[in-house]
């Protein structure tokens, strides 16, 4: 078989194995292994160290805690997580000293106005039901001159575009996985500036780094503590 649809299959049958509900908690890591020694663990190094150090972060759809070595150092936050399966994986690993761990999606995040210094996530926009919703979310707790940082899978440019358009009717209907979001665009529509879009893989995966412009004074007492 070609090297190159052996890659796609692979490719499908991890996707399918980490987005069927029933088999998404129990076999997430494992399904998910081969693109991590792949590139994925790579580029989540990547993505982490663009977030500042000794600050207050946010995760957002953490998931099992893929993320957790590359915290950057000495900080302190939440990492959160809607699904209590997720979480409970999560719960077993290595978390980060000063993380806490909490049940909360992206569209609907219990904390304070501008009560992170940064946030990010990996491999989640494209799960969201809205979008919009979660980074006007990102936008309000994350403090002005904060950065929100995102590892995505999106809608390429050009004509490998209309092929995920294609593929994103199914890869909804399968695997509610969307193929195709615009995802940086999204954030600008939300009133960030993206200061840093990395392309890798034909512009298929995106580090995308976000600046909140503003002049408010920062989240200091802003009604979350830490650790
Ligand atoms: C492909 S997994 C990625 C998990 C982890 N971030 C990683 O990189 O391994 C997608 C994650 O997004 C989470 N998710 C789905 N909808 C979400 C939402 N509305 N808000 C926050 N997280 C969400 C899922 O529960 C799941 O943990």
């Amino acid at each position: 078989m070609p090297a190159r649809t052996f890659k796609v299959r692979q490719l499908l049958t991890i996707i399918r194995r980490t987005r069927t509900p029933r088999m998404t908690v129990s076999r997430y890591d494992s399904a998910i292994a081969p693109l991590e020694r792949w590139f994925l663990k790579r580029l989540r190094a990547r993505t982490l160290a663009m977030l500042p150090e000794s600050s207050r972060i946010l995760e957002v759809g953490a998931g099992t805690g893929l993320n957790f070595p590359f915290y950057p150092r000495a900080s302190v936050g939440v990492a959160s997580e809607p699904s209590h399966e997720m979480l409970a994986r999560a719960q077993s690993k290595n978390i980060p000293q000063g993380v806490s761990l909490v049940q909360t999606c992206a569209e609907r995040l219990p904390f304070a106005d501008d009560a992170f210094d940064a946030a990010f996530a990996t491999l989640v926009f494209c799960s969201v039901a809205s979008p919009r919703q979660a980074f006007a979310e990102l936008r309000r707790v994350v403090r002005p001159g904060g950065t929100i940082v995102l590892l995505e899978h999106v809608r390429p440019d050009g004509l490998l575009g209309y092929v995920f358009d294609a593929l994103n009717v199914l890869t909804v209907a399968l695997f509610d996985d969307h193929f195709n979001r615009r995802t940086a665009d999204e954030a600008r529509r939300a009133g960030l500036e993206t200061v840093h879009v990395e392309r890798r893989a034909f512009g298929i995966i995106q580090i995308i780094v976000c600046v909140k412009r503003g002049t408010g004074v920062g989240g200091q007492g802003s009604g979350v503590e830490f650790e």
